[in-house]
């Protein structure tokens, strides 16, 4: 089945972005540094016109690196109706495009354990220790060479 992934304005992956991923907290919560960089790219995944996923890629370095050319996938949220239907692969596959493009020499994010094995199937490994981010829960550091 093919997916219809657009790019949306940061405003449009708030909603999404708080349900999923900040149940707790208000819409404020979900507003992040370089949401409105000029090279941030905000996707979203469609499905009969209704938006049921998102992704951020922003130009970021990991901790500890400077590379300009690192680039970092955040807030990747898919309603529950809709999972396993391909839509975050998708937004996935988008973002890596367009790193590419752009001359990326990686992509990277703090995963979510719970959503490690879907990041594995996309071809990123993970690396260091769990840790813990408030308001998220436990993480991994992930990334690809590209
Ligand atoms: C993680 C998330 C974005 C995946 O979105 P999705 O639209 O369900 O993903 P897809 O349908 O594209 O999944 C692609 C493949 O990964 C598998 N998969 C998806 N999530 C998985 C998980 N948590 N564990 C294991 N496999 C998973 C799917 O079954 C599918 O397998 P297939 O290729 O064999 O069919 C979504 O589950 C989500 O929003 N979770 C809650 C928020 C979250 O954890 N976000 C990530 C923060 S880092």
């Amino acid at each position: 089945m093919g997916h219809d992934v657009r790019r949306i304005s940061a405003a449009e992956t708030h909603p999404l972005r708080q349900a999923i991923l900040r149940p707790h907290q208000d819409e404020g919560a979900v507003r992040w540094p370089g949401d409105d960089a000029a090279d941030t790219v905000h996707f979203g995944a469609f499905a009969g016109g209704r938006l049921v996923g998102v992704g951020t890629l922003l130009r970021e370095a990991p901790k500890g690196s400077s590379d300009p050319r690192a680039w970092r996938l955040r807030g990747m949220a898919t309603h529950p109706d809709v999972r396993g239907q391909g839509h975050g692969a998708a937004i996935v596959r988008a973002a890596l495009e367009h790193a590419r493009a752009q001359g990326a020499t990686r992509m990277w994010f703090n995963a979510r354990t719970s959503a490690v094995p879907f990041y594995e199937k996309l071809g990123f490994v993970r690396s260091g220790h769990e840790f813990f981010v408030p308001d998220a829960g436990p993480h991994y550091y992930m990334d690809v060479r590209l």
